[in-house]
């Protein structure tokens, strides 16, 4: 089970990631070959930051992960603050950077910039975020917690297995990380692609 368990985390933490890469590339993208943006794209990986950190993700290291090894022992405790002081501080992170996309799309001068700077502002704080979770609290958790943690925490992980997180919103997740890899243009995902800005003599 511990198996099982670790191995949802990580994925997840990929999914993340996968997310927070798309993202920057694509501003990147913007800023470089001035390629056009799709916002239905830039909002779409957003919403799945939010969605998928704030109701499933987030709450269930908090509940299990955390809540278990705080149990198990004090050795982990500085970090674990540290972790859910994170935790919280994203929630007003993302809130930003809904703000600052929002401007970039009404027009407002210097939108590309000041959203660029927000992307790399959260994305930095998720990356760093996940990081010393998998090189600082996993190890601790793979060292004091109990078998059966580990049974509860790969329970609480899957898929129904804490009602407080209903399979719906789960989900919506999956689908909407399906709808960005859709929408996303490649190496990103599949999707169509944008036209491209105009060349020289165009
Ligand atoms: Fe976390
Ligand atoms: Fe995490």
């Amino acid at each position: 089970m511990l198996n099982s368990a670790l191995s949802t985390i990580h994925d997840e933490h990929r999914s993340l990631a996968a997310v927070v890469h798309g993202l920057r590339y694509l501003v990147r993208n913007s800023q470089t070959k001035n390629a056009p943006p799709d916002f239905r794209v830039l909002w779409a990986m957003i919403y799945y930051l939010d969605e998928f950190s704030e109701k499933l993700h987030h709450p269930k290291e908090n509940s299990y992960l955390f809540a278990r090894l705080r149990q198990r022992t004090q050795e982990a405790d500085k970090v674990l603050a540290e972790l859910e002081q994170q935790h919280s501080a994203g929630t007003q992170h993302v809130r930003e950077l809904e703000l600052a996309l929002g401007q970039y799309e009404a027009g407002v001068a210097d939108g590309l910039d000041k959203f660029s700077g927000a992307v790399e502002k959260l994305g930095n704080e998720i990356l760093k975020h996940m990081a010393l979770e998998e090189s600082i609290l996993i190890p601790m958790a793979r060292k004091y917690l109990t078998a059966e943690d580990w049974v509860e925490i790969g329970a609480a992980f899957s898929e129904n297995g804490d009602p407080r997180f209903d399979a719906e919103t789960d989900q919506e997740c999956r689908d909407l990380f399906s709808r960005i890899v859709n929408l996303a243009p490649p190496p990103i995902g599949v999707g169509p692609g944008r036209n491209k800005a105009p060349g020289p003599g165009n």
